[in-house]
C-alpha cells in the first residue's frame, strides 16, 4: 500500500469520498479546492482523505474513507498521519476536522492521532443535510470540532 497525491487527470474515488459524506454537492464543491490523496494497493484505490486550506495557516481534513473491506487494519489511521505529514511539510501551523457527534470510532481515531476537541458546531448536521443521519443508534446533530498543532 502506498500513499500518493491524486494526479490531475485522475477522477477523485467518488464511491469512497461520498462514504464519509453524504453530501455528493459538498464533496464536488470541497474537492475542487482542495488537495486529494489515496491509497492504493494492488493497482485499487483503497483509501482517500482530502486536505482544504481554510484560514491562515490552518488546513482542515474536510474528508477521509476507507475502502469497507479494508476498514479496521490501521490504514484510516496511517492515513490521518499522512495528512498531519503533509500537512507539517507544507508550512500549516494548525490542522482541523470535525466529525458527527454519533461516530463513536472516527472521535477516537483523531484523539488517538494527536487531535484535541476544540468546539461543538451545534445542529450543523440538521443545517447542512435534508436527511436524517444515524449511527451507532445516535442521531448526528452536532459537529464534534478537533484541531491540533504543527
Ligand atoms: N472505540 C475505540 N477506538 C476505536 C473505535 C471505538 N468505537 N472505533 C475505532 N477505533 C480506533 C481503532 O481501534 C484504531 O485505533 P488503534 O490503532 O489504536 O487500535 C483507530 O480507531 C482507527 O482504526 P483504523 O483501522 O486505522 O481505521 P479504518 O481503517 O477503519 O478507517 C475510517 C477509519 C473512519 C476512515 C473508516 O472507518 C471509514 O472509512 N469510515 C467511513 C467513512 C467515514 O466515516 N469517514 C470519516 C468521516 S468524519
Amino acid at each position: 500500500m502506498h500513499i500518493r497525491k491524486l494526479t490531475i487527470d485522475e477522477e477523485p474515488p467518488m464511491d469512497l469520498l461520498l462514504l464519509a459524506d453524504p453530501s455528493r454537492i459538498l464533496v464536488e464543491e470541497y474537492i475542487q479546492r482542495g488537495e486529494c490523496f489515496v491509497a492504493e494497493s494492488g493497482g485499487q484505490i483503497i483509501g482517500v482523505y482530502v486536505l482544504l486550506p481554510t484560514r491562515p495557516e490552518t488546513v482542515e481534513l474536510v474528508n477521509i474513507a476507507v475502502k469497507e473491506s479494508e476498514q479496521g487494519k490501521g490504514l484510516g489511521k496511517q492515513l490521518v498521519m499522512h495528512a498531519i505529514e503533509v500537512a507539517k511539510s507544507k508550512g500549516y501551523r494548525t490542522i482541523e476536522v470535525g466529525t458527527g457527534n454519533s461516530s463513536i470510532g472516527q472521535i477516537a481515531l483523531y484523539r488517538k492521532c494527536g487531535f484535541r476537541i476544540t468546539g461543538v458546531d451545534i445542529d450543523f448536521f440538521i443545517r447542512h443535510y435534508s436527511e436524517a443521519i444515524f449511527e451507532n443508534g445516535i442521531q448526528c446533530r452536532d459537529m464534534v470540532r478537533f484541531s491540533q498543532d504543527l
